[in-house]
């Protein structure tokens, strides 16, 4: 898929054929890739590609907290990081985090935090690492998706995973999974996060201009969508566990044949 690199915003956002400019109909996603396991130092990681996106995300935890004032006697802490690197975007972006990314990070710990059972580990702290390697649009549902994938590799005791997507307005037309063009000359963003144990969304953001009609659609539409993304999430951990089967398996053969010479 092309990047658009610069911000010269097209005039249309809707190709002649109706297509949306990367070649998506209005309620497409963008291809995507998960992965679990990918960092072999963390207690818990993921990568994701999702469009143009590439994100990892690392997880550290229950362990001390640093600096020690922020622990809570009663309950754990989460952090999140969400960081962009400086080479992810076409501008250079500072490399020092910025306000949006402390934002970010706010808005995916509030995301992420209703599945964790942190009442269950006093004086410890959750630490997520979200490093977004390539940016295009919609980082923070990319980022909200792949800490969720890393968490639950990571073996913490969850209620449920939590996925995340963006829809939104682009030439008058609803359209899901906003990509980072489409973020900055269409009319309405409207990032969403839903965590599966109770159907509920723990984020919804909204940033343009929307009639609350339109808005109406897009939560009729963000379920199915959701839902697509979370089966993806599903199957990344499954796959793990697959591969795991089968290396178990091998090595058991090649066992039970040095028995038999
Ligand atoms: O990424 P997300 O849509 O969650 O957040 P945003 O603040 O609405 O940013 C939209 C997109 O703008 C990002 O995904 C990046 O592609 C781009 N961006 C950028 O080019 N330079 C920045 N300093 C921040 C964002």
């Amino acid at each position: 898929m092309p990047l658009i690199i610069k911000d010269e915003y097209p005039k249309k956002l809707f190709r002649e054929d109706g297509k949306r400019l990367d070649g998506r109909d209005k309620h497409e996603l963008r291809p995507i890739k998960m992965e679990v396991g990918v960092i072999k130092n963390a207690d818990g990681s993921a990568y994701l590609e999702w469009g143009n996106n590439k994100i990892f995300a690392a997880v550290y935890g229950p362990r001390d907290v640093h600096p020690h004032h922020l622990a809570k006697s009663d309950r754990g802490i989460l952090r999140i990081f969400y960081r962009m690197a400086t080479y992810s975007v076409f501008e250079r972006k500072r490399p020092a985090p910025g306000r949006r990314e402390k934002e970010i990070s706010m808005v995916i710990s509030d995301c992420l935090e209703p599945v964790l059972f942190l009442e269950l580990y006093p004086g410890t702290s959750f630490e997520v690492f979200i490093e977004v390697i390539d940016a295009d649009g919609g980082t923070r549902c990319a980022g909200t998706t792949v800490a969720a994938l890393a968490l639950a590799d990571a073996g913490i005791p969850m209620r449920s995973l939590v996925t995340s997507v963006a829809l939104g307005k682009i030439d008058g037309e609803i359209v899901v999974d906003l990509s980072g063009i489409e973020d900055k000359a269409g009319q309405a963003d409207l990032p969403c996060a839903i965590t599966w144990f109770n159907d509920q969304l723990s984020l919804l953001q909204f940033d343009g201009d929307m009639t609350l009609e339109e808005m109406n659609k897009c939560l009729d539409l963000a379920p199915d969508i959701l839902k697509r993304i979370y089966e993806m999430q599903l199957n990344a951990l499954k796959e793990k566990y697959l591969k795991i089967r089968e290396e178990v398996n091998k090595s058991e053969e090649i066992a039970t044949e040095g028995g038999e010479q």
